[in-house]
C-alpha cells in the first residue's frame, strides 16, 4: 500500500547538514499497525513528515527517494494533488492535540471544515458526519463534544477528537506521531485500543511513531527500529522481540522493565 524507497531528508541549519532520514526503505501493507521506534532525534518525525512532503522548506528538504502510495510516487505529484492526498487518504495525528486543534473554533467547526475542504460532504451533511466521526472515536455525548472548544476537553478527549477528524476522511493510512506521549497510562491504553479497533473497522493502516518500545510490543504488527536516520532492523514485532538481530535493537529491548519482556 505504501512503499518508501531510499528516502533521504536533510536539514540545513547554521551551515550544518543533518541527515535526519538517511536512505530509508520500508513497506507498509494494508490494515497493518506499523511502528517506527527509536530514541529522540533519530529522525522518526522527519520520516513521518516526509511521507507527504511536509518538511518546512526553510529548514530542509527531501533530497532523493520515492514514496509510492497505491502505485504512484506521491512526491512527484503537483502540490495541489499532494495536498488532497494529505489529510484525506493519508492523515496525521500528533502528540499534542493542542498543536493541531485551533483553540478559537469548536471541535465541530474544525471537523466540519475539514470535511468541506476535502469535499467529503456539503454544508448540510457536515454536522451529521462530524457526529458520526466522534461516535466512531467512541466519544461519549458527541453532540456536546461537537459544540465544545478544545480547552473544555480532557487530553484523552482531545486526542479522540483528533482521531475522529482524521478518520472521518476515511484515510488508508493514519500517521500517529507519539499519539499517547502526553497522556496518562490509562488514557494511553484507551487510545491504543481505539486505534486497534479502527484498524479493523476501517481497514486502516496506522504508522505509529514512538520512542516507547513498550507501546510497540502492545500494538504493532510490524516494527522498524530507527537509529541515526537509518532503519537498522525491520521485522514482525513478535520476531523482533524474540530474536533481535541488531545490537541496537538488543539494547533497546534490554532497556525495557524486566516484567514486560516476553
Ligand atoms: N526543523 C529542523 N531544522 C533543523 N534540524 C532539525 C529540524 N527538525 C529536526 N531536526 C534534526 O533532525 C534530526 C531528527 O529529528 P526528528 O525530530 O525527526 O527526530 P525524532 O526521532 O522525531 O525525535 P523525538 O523523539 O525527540 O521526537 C535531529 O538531529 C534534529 O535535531
Ligand atoms: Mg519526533
Amino acid at each position: 500500500m505504501l512503499k518508501i524507497n531510499d528516502l533521504n531528508t536533510y536539514y540545513y541549519k547554521d551551515g550544518k547538514e543533518t541527515r535526519a532520514v538517511d536512505g530509508v526503505r520500508l513497506h507498509i501493507p494494508p490494515s497493518c499497525i506499523f511502528a517506527i521506534v527509536g530514541e529522540s532525534g533519530c529522525g522518526k518525525t522527519t520520516l513521518g513528515l516526509s511521507i507527504t512532503d511536509l518538511i518546512n522548506p526553510k529548514d530542509g528538504k527531501i533530497i532523493s527517494g520515492s514514496v509510492v502510495f497505491e502505485g504512484v510516487n506521491i512526491l512527484r505529484l503537483p502540490q495541489e494533488k499532494l495536498r488532497d492526498i494529505r489529510g484525506k487518504q493519508i492523515s496525521y495525528i500528533f502528540q499534542e492535540p493542542a498543536t493541531s486543534l485551533n483553540p478559537v473554533f469548536t471541535i465541530g467547526e474544525q471537523i466540519e471544515e475539514a470535511l468541506l475542504v476535502h469535499r467529503i460532504t456539503d454544508k448540510r451533511g457536515s454536522r451529521k458526519l462530524a457526529i458520526a466521526a466522534l461516535k466512531e472515536a467512541r466519544l461519549r455525548e458527541p453532540e456536546r463534544v461537537l459544540d465544545s472548544y478544545p480547552h473544555q476537553l480532557s487530553g484523552g478527549m482531545k486526542q479522540r477528537a483528533m482521531i475522529a477528524m482524521a478518520v472521518s476522511m476515511r484515510p488508508k493510512l493514519l500517521i500517529a506521531d507519539e499519539p499517547t506521549t502526553a497522556l496518562d497510562v490509562d488514557t494511553e491504553s484507551e487510545i491504543l485500543d481505539l486505534l486497534l479497533l479502527l484498524r479493523k473497522e476501517l481497514s486502516l493502516s496506522v504508522l505509529i511513531i514512538t520512542h516507547d518500545i513498550r507501546l510497540v510490543q502492545k500494538v504493532a504488527d510490524k516494527t522498524a527500529v530507527m537509529y541515526k536516520g537509518r532503519i537498522v532492523e525491520i521485522d514482525d514485532t513478535d520476531r523482533l522481540f524474540n530474536k533481535p538481530r541488531h545490537e541496537y535493537t538488543k539494547m533497546l529491548l534490554e532497556s525495557m522493565p524486566e516484567r514486560l519482556k516476553l
